[in-house]
Parts: structure tokens; C-alpha cells; sequence
């Protein structure tokens, strides 16, 4: 349970506020680039702030403020010059800065103006467009490794969440809620629709899978690392489980990601979660299938992206895929939960863990230090894991082993089913699998590798 006050102070992102300001020390994916490319202006809000997006026509890319200086146009609507943004309305041209560079028809010689529109750095990696929105100079662009990891294909899935932010990213401290959310509540939705049958009659379906998360629980269990915490599940045979054993769930990536499945293996996944504002979340599926060496993924120029649905067409919520399942659920705690009247248990040490961690970036930041991944300097990659993926040791990857079959019917339970590429990746998976099929064959064969 947390005071008003602490609830506020972890949750508000406008400018100003404690979290708004560890916020704005971060580069933060607002868009994918490929919608550049549909339209090259878009308006864009973060952290409370109304922006217009912008790649002008020698290829530069600005993030402004919305509102024209002379008559507060919307320049969503402006029209992208050689180096800048013009305002539809009279032609006033701004530059990445926010600096009014022209004002056609008012004559020359023409004053500079004090006035500015804001004007935040922005660059690109591995599909997205990143906005730093803090105190100059910026850091570097942390390669977070998914976004640069090699022979792979990806997608990005974006869906805009009707709360908070901070419930979405408590969710990942929250191993627990699997059982429910994506095993009981998705067996509930399948039966309701008479669909059990037909989609999880193999006892490797996520929803089986997860069912066995809520079985035999010891305790739970939560550590900081490097770059955010670790947190899993301690099982006991005595307590119904298959056998004693420690199951690590997703890994938390501070501030606002979290990474399922392993970097390097047939489907990984960063979850993002970027505040609109205080009550709405930026929620982006960045998928990243990649590929053994031996085995070749697809050249891709353009990372696509989707929008999976949450509701059908007749307003009923969609619930018989997984980021639907945890969507209605954070929706479902209200616009900005209240933590003071929750009710605590066992399940929540992480969420605590969270919290407190949250709290103490945020103290770094009033104290005029630099907050938990906060790079200067960014290495050629970051592994948030830890480790580089080893691929002398491919079991190690499949942590969720189904999500390599993709091409067996379980891309039916993630959203990645509504994707662009969902055919190619199953084709991927296919060539892995026939791959790795060969491999241990091979081994078979050649006694050196008994
Ligand atoms: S309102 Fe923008 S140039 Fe006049
Ligand atoms: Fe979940």
C-alpha cells in the first residue's frame, strides 16, 4: 500500500513532477519509423506533452512543439521543407530546434523572433524513432541489444493502453498473475466461445502452461541487477509442483521495458511501456525472431509495424490472446490505480522491489545524479540479461520453447498473430527447426559430439 503522495510521485510524468523528470533522462521510442514513411508529419504525445513528429525532405527528423507561434495552428498539418517544419496556415517554417527560421510575407529584413516552439533531439534505431526530452546535452542511445541483434527479423505491434503507466510495468514484476490472466481467464474465454477444444488440446498451449505457474509455489523471489531486477518463482515438489526448481519470469529493464523470451532465440520480445501522459500508455511490442548461425533470416529494409485489436467489432474485449489478457486487466485497476486501498501478499515482493527501485532513481535524479541506464556513453550493445546469448548452447534460449513453433499454431496466443511478417516468421521457425533437426542428427552420427 502506498500514501497518496508516493502513489502520485510514482505515477505522474508531466513536466516538473519527480517521475516526469527521471523520465526525461531517457531517449523514449515514440513512433515507429515506418510511418514516416506513410506520412511524413505526425503528432505525437509524450509525457504529457502535444508534439508534432516530422522528417523533412533532406531526411532530418524533429520533434516540435504542436502549436504554430503566429496563430496556434496544429502542425500536424504542416508541410515538410528542406531543413524543417512549415506551418500550413502562412508558411512559417521551424527548424529541429523550434526556432521560427522564415516568416514568408512579413517582410524583410525580418527580426529574429525570442519566441521558440520546443524542439527535442530525435533519432532512429532498429525501426523506431527515440525522443530525448531532458536536460541537454542528451546521453547516448543505449543499443539495447534486440535492436541491434543480428540475422533476425522483427515487428512492432503498438496498442494505446487507457491508463497509467506504472500498472502496465508492475505487471512484469507480477510472475504470479500468469496462472490467471493467461491460464485460468484464457480457458474461461476459449470454453465461453467452445473454442477449448480445437485451440489447446495440446498440453504444451500457453494456456495449460500457465496454468502450471500458479502450481506448487514456494516463494517468490526478486533481486536488482545491473540494469533493472530479476524475479522469478521457487517451486516445491512437496507443494504439488513437477519438481524443486526456480523458474525465472521476464526480465525488468528500468525504466519502462521488460524482455521476454531470451536475445538470440526464434522469438524475443521487448515490452515498452512509454507514458502518453497519466493516464494513457504508449504500449509497444518490439519482436525480434532471429536466427542460429546456419540458418539465414530474411533481408528486411523496412521494420513493420501493427496494431493488434483489443476489442471486436462488436465492442466485446478480445481476451484469447496474451497482451489482450494483461491489457484488460491494467485497464481494469482504473485510470490510475489506487494503491491506497490495495491489499498486499506474497505474490507482490517484486511489484515492492519495483516500486522502491523507482523511487530511488527517482531521489538520484533530484539529486542531481544520474539515474540506472543512463549512458554517456552507450557499448556496441547492451545485453539486459546479462550475458550475450550462446548458441553452443541453444537449450539455454528456449526458455519458452513453444514460441519457437510459431509455425505450429502457438502464434495463435500472442499478439505477434496480427503481424505483417507472422507468415515469414513462421517460415523462419521452420527452417530452425529443420535446422536444429539436422544438427542433432549430425551429433548422432559423430561421436566427437556424443
Ligand atoms: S498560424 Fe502558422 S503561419 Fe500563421
Ligand atoms: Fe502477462
Amino acid at each position: 500500500m502506498l500514501s497518496k503522495e508516493q502513489n502520485d510521485r510514482l505515477t505522474q510524468v508531466g513536466p516538473g513532477t519527480p517521475c516526469g523528470e527521471l523520465m526525461r533522462r531517457y531517449w523514449i521510442p515514440i513512433a515507429p519509423s515506418a510511418q514516416l514513411l506513410e506520412n511524413p508529419v505526425r503528432k505525437v504525445r509524450i509525457l504529457g506533452e502535444d508534439l508534432v513528429l516530422y522528417k523533412d525532405t533532406s531526411g532530418g527528423l524533429g520533434l516540435i512543439g504542436d502549436r504554430c507561434l503566429h496563430r496556434n495552428v496544429d502542425l500536424q498539418f504542416g508541410i515538410p521543407d528542406k531543413c524543417g517544419l512549415r506551418c500550413p496556415y502562412h508558411g512559417w517554417l521551424f527548424d529541429e530546434t523550434g526556432k521560427c527560421v522564415e516568416r514568408p510575407m512579413e517582410g524583410a529584413p525580418q527580426a529574429e523572433i525570442k519566441q521558440k516552439l520546443k524542439g527535442y533531439p530525435v533519432q532512429e534505431m532498429g525501426g523506431l524513432v527515440f525522443a530525448y526530452m531532458g536536460p541537454l546535452p542528451a546521453p547516448d542511445l543505449p543499443r539495447w541489444d534486440l535492436f541491434v541483434w543480428p540475422n533476425s527479423i522483427r515487428q512492432i505491434g503498438l496498442t494505446v493502453i487507457d491508463c497509467n503507466w506504472l500498472q502496465c510495468q508492475e505487471n512484469t514484476g507480477d510472475p504470479t498473475h500468469s496462472a490467471w490472466a493467461h491460464g485460468h481467464l484464457f480457458e474461461y474465454e476459449l470454453s465461453r466461445n467452445g473454442k477449448l477444444d480445437e485451440r489447446s488440446s495440446d498440453n504444451l498451449h500457453t494456456l495449460h502452461q500457465r496454468k502450471r505457474v500458479g502450481v506448487g509455489i514456494k516463494e517468490i523471489y526478486a533481486s536488482q541487477t545491473e540494469h533493472g531486477f530479476r524475479k522469478g518463482i521457487r517451486y516445491s515438489k512437496d507443494l504439488g509442483a513437477d519438481a524443486d526448481k526456480d523458474v525465472e519470469h521476464s526480465t525488468v529493464i528500468f525504466p519502462f521495458y521488460t524482455q521476454t523470451g531470451k536475445t538470440g532465440a526464434p522469438r524475443s520480445e521487448y515490452q515498452i511501456r512509454v507514458p502518453i501522459d497519466d493516464t494513457h500508455t504508449y504500449h509497444i511490442c518490439y519482436q525480434c525472431y532471429a536466427a542460429p548461425p546456419g540458418v539465414e533470416a530474411p533481408e528486411q529494409d523496412v521494420v513493420p509495424y501493427y496494431i493488434p485489436p483489443t476489442h471486436d467489432d462488436t465492442g466485446r474485449p478480445i481476451l484469447d490472446y496474451v497482451l489482450a489478457q494483461d491489457a484488460i486487466v491494467w485497464v481494469a485497476q482504473g485510470p490510475i490505480a489506487d494503491r491506497t486501498t490495495e491489499l498486499l501478499g506474497r505474490t507482490d515482493i517484486p511489484i515492492v522491489v519495483l516500486r522502491r527501485q523507482l523511487d530511488e532513481q527517482i531521489k538520484r535524479v533530484e539529486q542531481g545524479l544520474e539515474p540506472m541506464n543512463y549512458f554517456q556513453k552507450s557499448p556496441d550493445i547492451i545485453h539486459p540479461l546479462g550475458s550475450a546469448p550462446d548458441y553452443d548452447k541453444p537449450e539455454s534460449l528456449n526458455k519458452h520453447g513453444f514460441r519457437k513453433y510459431y509455425h505450429k499454431g502457438f502464434a495463435n496466443d500472442d499478439a505477434d498473430r496480427y503481424g505483417p511478417l507472422i507468415e515469414t516468421v513462421k517460415d523462419l521457425h521452420r527452417a530452425i527447426e529443420d535446422f536444429e533437426i539436422r544438427r542433432a542428427a549430425g551429433q548422432q552420427r559423430d561421436p566427437a559430439h556424443a
